[in-house]
């Protein structure tokens, strides 16, 4: 990677919402909001600032979690009849991508819309001229705020496709810490459990550079120290402005370096046990660090040994080789997830024995082809894969 991405502006900070009628003030009339049923009801404060700015606003409230290209075809149906100049994701990372996927095909009409999921770094996208395309994150986990990156389920083929461009990058990220309130303690967890993959897979990836590095590393140290707190009190605005901040400072990082094993693995389980985005990267994460910890890295790949134990350091681990403080970091990561009540392996979040011996044939062939795996500094594939899956089942 050689270049930085990230949008125009990140407004952040105390009255945000208040302060963002002067960013859209005259520079449009009509506003698309996305969103899905749960958050259309807290909206109403956004649309409310919205409209005060002199937009006339449609709100779309048919996002799906884990969404499909469907949802993105219904959006881009709204906004080519109402033809808005701002379009507004407000939610998780579920309804951003709807919302992302929707914006790039009202942007570009000559992609077909059933085929958006193969876009890619070389596909020709106009820069966007019809409207501008703001985030606002209800969860504190992937990070797709300000990232170029978008993933969908193929439902059919039940997989997730992760694409990215560097068309797709966000023109503002509005971040509200009282919109993650809600998130119920479970939500809580497991989408700051994906941060801690963010981070980590973004700072061991082949793509890593000195731009993403110091974003890794700054939001790992963040989710270690807030991710209980906010776990703890959900109505602690502290703890829920930290995490948010260091969901979109790994959403910085990662996206401009790339996710790697722990997220090819983990979106594979998501789309093949029907399982929750966050939680399954909280469960690979610890056994994905202790795969690149102990296998010898491709060529021209970071060190994962040099890498892994500098982040244990910065992570405040104290430890008198790297190897303990790899250790000592992976225990942290598992002890992190006991506390805040996440699972350790597939067996403990309920995969039955039978049904995991029934898909590890899919599991490793899905990993395989996953595009996080191009990013992985260590090979990983065949039997050395399904003995990863088999560990990740049962547990350590
Ligand atoms: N594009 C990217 O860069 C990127 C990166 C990582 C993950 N992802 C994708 O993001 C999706 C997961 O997103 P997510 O983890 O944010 O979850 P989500 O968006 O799927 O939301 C999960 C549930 O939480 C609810 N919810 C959202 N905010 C809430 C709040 N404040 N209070 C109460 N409930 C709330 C939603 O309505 C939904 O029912 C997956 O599809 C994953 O693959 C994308
Ligand atoms: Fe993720």
């Amino acid at each position: 990677m050689s270049y930085f991405l990230s949008p125009k502006k990140i407004l952040f900070g105390k009255n945000m919402l208040r302060r963002l009628g002067a960013e859209l003030e005259g520079r449009g009339q009509k506003a698309v909001l996305i969103t899905d049923k749960n958050m259309a009801e807290l909206s109403g404060e956004l649309v409310e600032t919205v409209k005060s700015a002199g937009y006339e606003v449609r709100v779309w409230d048919g996002a799906e979690p884990e969404p499909s290209t469907a949802g993105a075809i219904e959006v881009l149906k709204v906004l080519q009849e109402f033809a808005p100049q701002l379009i507004i994701a407000f939610g998780g990372g579920s309804v951003i991508d709807t919302a992302k996927a929707a914006w790039v095909l009202y942007e570009n009409p000559e992609i077909p819309p059933a085929e958006i999921t193969t876009v890619n770094v070389k596909t020709k996208l106009t820069p966007q001229k019809k409207a501008r395309f703001m985030t606002v994150p209800t969860t504190s986990g992937t990070g797709s705020d300000v990232t170029w990156a978008i993933v969908l389920a193929d439902t059919a083929e039940h997989r997730k496709i992760g694409f990215a461009h560097t068309e797709i990058v966000p023109d503002i990220t509005l971040l509200v810490p009282e919109f993650t309130v809600g998130m119920p303690r479970a939500l809580t967890a497991s989408t700051g459990l994906d941060v801690l993959g963010h981070a980590l897979d973004g700072y061991t990836a082949r793509q890593q550079t000195d731009f993403s590095d110091g974003l890794c590393l700054q939001a790992m140290k963040l989710a270690f120290e807030w991710l209980p707190k906010a776990c703890a009190d959900g109505d602690d605005l502290v703890a829920r402005e930290k995490m948010q901040n260091a969901t979109t400072i790994a959403g910085l990082g990662f996206g401009n370096s790339n996710t790697s094993l722990c997220h090819a693995l983990a979106h594979t389980l998501g789309a093949t046990f029907n399982m929750p985005h966050g939680r399954s990267v909280g469960i690979t994460l610890p056994y994905s660090l202790e795969y690149i910890a102990s296998n010898p890295p491709l060529e021209g790949a970071p060190d994962p040994v040099a890498r892994l134990s500098t982040a244990a350091r910065f992570a405040g681990i104290d430890a008198t080789s790297d190897q303990e403080a790899i250790q000592k970091l992976i225990q942290k990561l598992r002890d992190l997830a006991k506390e805040t009540g996440e699972p350790l392996s597939l067996k403990e979040a309920g995969i039955m024995e039978q049904q995991m011996n029934d898909n590890l044939d899919t599991l490793v062939a899905l990993a395989s082809k996953d595009v996080n795996m191009y990013s992985s500094p260590c090979e990983c594939k065949d039997e050395k894969l399904r003995r990863l899956f088999q560990d990740i089942w049962k547990g350590k």
